[in-house]
């Protein structure tokens, strides 16, 4: 998988297997940012890289704004969607989820608060193509 890829999804079994690819690339310690609005596949997608991990209840954190994981490897799942302000972040210890290197972070909605995302990171951003399928874009952002 080269970056910036950019395809589109025809059918959820083409975004497994697009997840697929990426789960291989991705390494602990990277964060991805996921997004597109509602319904466009971020839930899906990371739900489809950690099937790869051997991690199954993969559900968008609502309430407690990250879910923890572990398979294969170790995931903090962040949304920002509910979030009001990064100081919620701060509350909850944010910091120390972010400087965590034996973890892989997805975190949806990310671009609500870019402020807070490493400058090396992964963005996928997804678009709503019809009922079955999505443009799935993901690059590699480099701090230098
Ligand atoms: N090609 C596709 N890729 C991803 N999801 C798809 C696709 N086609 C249909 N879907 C459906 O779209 C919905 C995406 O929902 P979700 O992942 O929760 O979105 P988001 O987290 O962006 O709000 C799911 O119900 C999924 O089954
Ligand atoms: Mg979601």
């Amino acid at each position: 998988m080269n970056f910036p890829f950019k395809i589109i999804a025809h059918s959820e079994e083409a975004t497994k297997s697009i997840a697929s690819r990426f789960s291989r690339v991705i390494k602990t310690g990277d964060v991805v940012a996921l997004n597109g609005n509602l319904g466009s596949g971020k839930t899906f997608f990371v739900k489809s890289v950690c099937e790869n991990y051997n991690i199954t209840g993969v559900q968008s954190p609502t309430f407690a704004i990250v879910n923890e994981y572990s398979g294969d490897k170790k995931i903090y799942h962040f949304d920002f969607y509910r979030l009001k302000n990064t100081e919620e972040l701060l509350d909850i210890g944010f910091e120390d989820y972010i400087n965590d290197t034996e973890t892989i972070i997805f975190i949806e909605w990310a671009d609500k608060f870019n402020n807070v995302l490493p400058m090396d990171r992964y963005e996928i951003n997804f678009n709503f193509v019809n009922e079955r399928s999505r443009e799935i874009e993901i690059k590699k952002l480099l701090s230098k």
